[in-house]
């Protein structure tokens, strides 16, 4: 990476609001099965936050979480980076909400929105200002309430998202231990494919936009799907390359979780069995951002990863973007 220092993963923490929405749930409100939706995506159930709740709050507590599991006082923390597809507000950004809400009285904040690649953006953000000796804490949450934003009525999306939100507290490690490199793109002509289209600038709201439900998530899910099954493929291969190591090496493969179908073929395209890589789709759906930190921190809960182990991150969402991350643990 070219980095003077090098940096690790000091804490993690996740949470996931307690009102659970079954795929049988669904079967009452959309014309939908729960087989169907098991088959073509492996999601069972997600969570959904309660009306007084949003994204900040989420954010807040998988923070605090984090905190504790890290032995860092809110104090110490020099900067808040959040990563989310469904903030708050436009603004102020949601970092701003959560750095008031937990008493981080010395901390910058600032959000970034990459879609459901999120994480693995402001992951590699936060290691740039740890690595170059600028800040010791540097506290990077993916937190979502995309229940907000799905159209309830449109069967083929609102089945797959979830709420949640998972943080990591980077800071200086050891030599030998911590985070290796990252591999992150974007392939913009795919913008028009998963987007939310009204309410900024593009497109104000009007009655026009409410009637035609373009406050919504929209995506075209087959093109999503291919590209998907592509990007983890090249973006992992990338990531390895760089950091000097081959998929027999990976301990533990942590997917954004969108699809079982595009977990499954990447296990089958590096050969690596399913033990060996984490999934709790079934549990939480998509929760975007979120996705990959949560699914970090059950990893870590189930005692799948150990020290040594080599961690692999990746991520793709709307932009059409896409990240990777290598971690020794
Ligand atoms: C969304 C997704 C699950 C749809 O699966 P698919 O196999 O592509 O299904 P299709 O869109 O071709 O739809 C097949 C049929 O099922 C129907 N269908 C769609 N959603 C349904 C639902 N929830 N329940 C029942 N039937 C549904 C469709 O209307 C279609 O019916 P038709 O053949 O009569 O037109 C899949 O495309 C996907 O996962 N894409 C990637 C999404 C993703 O990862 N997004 C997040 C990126 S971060």
């Amino acid at each position: 990476m070219g980095s003077t220092r090098p940096v690790k993963i000091a804490g993690m923490g996740y949470y996931v609001p307690p009102h659970v929405l079954t795929n049988f749930d669904l079967e009452k409100m959309i014309d939908t099965s729960d087989s169907w939706i098991v088959e073509r995506t492996g999601i069972r159930e997600r969570r959904l936050a309660s009306r007084e709740v949003s994204t900040s709050d989420l954010a807040r507590e998988a923070a605090l979480a984090c905190l504790k599991d890290a032995g860092v006082s809110p104090v110490d923390i020099d900067l808040i980076i959040v990563a989310s597809a469904s903030p708050d507000h436009l603004f102020p950004a949601t970092a701003c909400l959560v750095q008031h809400a937990i008493g981080a009285l010395n901390a910058a904040a600032f959000d970034m929105e990459i879609g459901c690649t999120g994480f693995i953006y402001a992951l590699a953000t936060g290691t740039q200002y740890v690595a170059s000796g600028m800040y010791k804490n540097v506290l990077v949450v993916g937190a979502e309430c995309l229940s907000r934003l799905v159209d309830w009525t449109d069967r083929t999306t609102c089945c797959l998202f979830g709420d949640g939100a998972g943080a990591a507290l980077l800071a200086e490690g050891q030599p030998g231990e911590g985070i290796l490199g990252f591999h992150l793109g974007v392939d913009g002509s795919g913008g028009n494919l998963l987007s939310l289209p009204a309410g900024c600038a593009r497109m104000p709201a009007s009655k026009d936009t409410l009637e035609k439900r373009l406050h919504h998530i929209h995506m075209e899910g087959k093109p999503v799907f291919k590209f998907a099954v592509k990007i983890i493929d090249s973006a992992v291969t990338k990531v390895l390359e760089k950091c000097g190591r081959s998929p027999e090496d990976i301990g533990v493969l942590i997917p954004h979780q969108a699809n079982l179908r595009i977990i499954e073929s990447a296990c089958a395209r590096f050969g690596i069995p399913r033990e060996r890589v984490m999934v709790n789709i079934d549990k939480y759906g998509n929760t975007s951002s979120a996705s990959v930190p949560i699914a970090m921190c059950e990893a870590l809960a189930e005692g799948r990863i150990r020290k040594g182990d080599l961690v692999v991150l990746v991520a793709f969402g709307a932009g059409l973007s896409y990240g990777s991350a290598a971690i020794t643990w």
